[in-house]
């Protein structure tokens, strides 16, 4: 195997697509999808997104200090690319993809999107001017799950949610599970109870 050198890009795959919602005390609720998400701190709690500054978006993270990270599942996927492809400059994507809006207790502003899985409700920390895109450090203030995606113990069980991935361009289901942190070291009997619960 050879490794052919290219320009450098942005190659990070697969990621989330996850989407954005994000409202302020001049603009209606709207919904950005971002693939540039990141999780960079556990505690306290915080993920990035990167967003371009002329996306809508942009001014209503910028005026609210606020948003929500929602995560997709496959029944959001076709209004995840929609709100990815429309600007909320020209229309209600709520209401386009027929989205109920959520009050979230920690934010002022910022709607978490009823039909998602999960959602993280974040504040803005820092605002890192990049270059083509602007990164906003949030700090998780608050999270909601979908009581269907809770065990019996009260662990989330993402399998549940039938998250997608997003490489290069395309949207792809996860399929079964291959293995867990730390299966590569797991007594042989603990890999075979965890790998046939992660795959019933
Ligand atoms: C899969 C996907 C991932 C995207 N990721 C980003 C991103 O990380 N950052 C960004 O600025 N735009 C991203 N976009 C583009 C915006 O979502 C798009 O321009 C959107 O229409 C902006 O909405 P707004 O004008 O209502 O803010 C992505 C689009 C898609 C379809």
């Amino acid at each position: 195997m050879a490794f052919k050198s290219l320009t450098p890009g942005a190659m990070l795959c697969p990621v989330p697509a996850v989407m954005v919602s994000c409202a302020s005390e001049k603009d209606r609720p709207n919904i950005i999808t971002i693939a540039w998400a990141g999780t960079v701190c556990s505690q306290p709690p915080m993920v990035s997104v990167t967003v371009r500054k002329e996306r809508f978006s942009h001014h209503i993270l910028m005026d609210s200090g606020e948003f929500v990270v929602n995560l997709v599942g496959e029944g959001q996927l076709r209004a995840m690319d929609y709100c990815g492809v429309k600007s909320g400059r020209d229309e209600d994507k709520f209401a386009a993809c027929g989205l109920t809006q959520t009050k979230v207790a920690e934010l002022q502003y910022a709607p978490a999107i009823a039909e998602c899985p999960l959602y993280l409700a974040c504040k803005t920390e820092q605002v890192l001017e990049l270059g083509s895109h602007d990164l906003f450090l949030g700090r998780i203030v608050g999270m909601g799950v979908q009581e269907e995606l809770l065990d019996a113990n009260g662990r989330i069980d993402l399998q549940k949610a039938k998250l997608v991935a997003y490489s290069h361009g395309v949207y792809q289901s996860l399929g079964p599970a291959l293995g867990f942190f730390g299966y590569s070291v797991a007594a042989p009997e603990v890999l075979e109870r965890r790998m046939k619960e992660l795959n019933k």
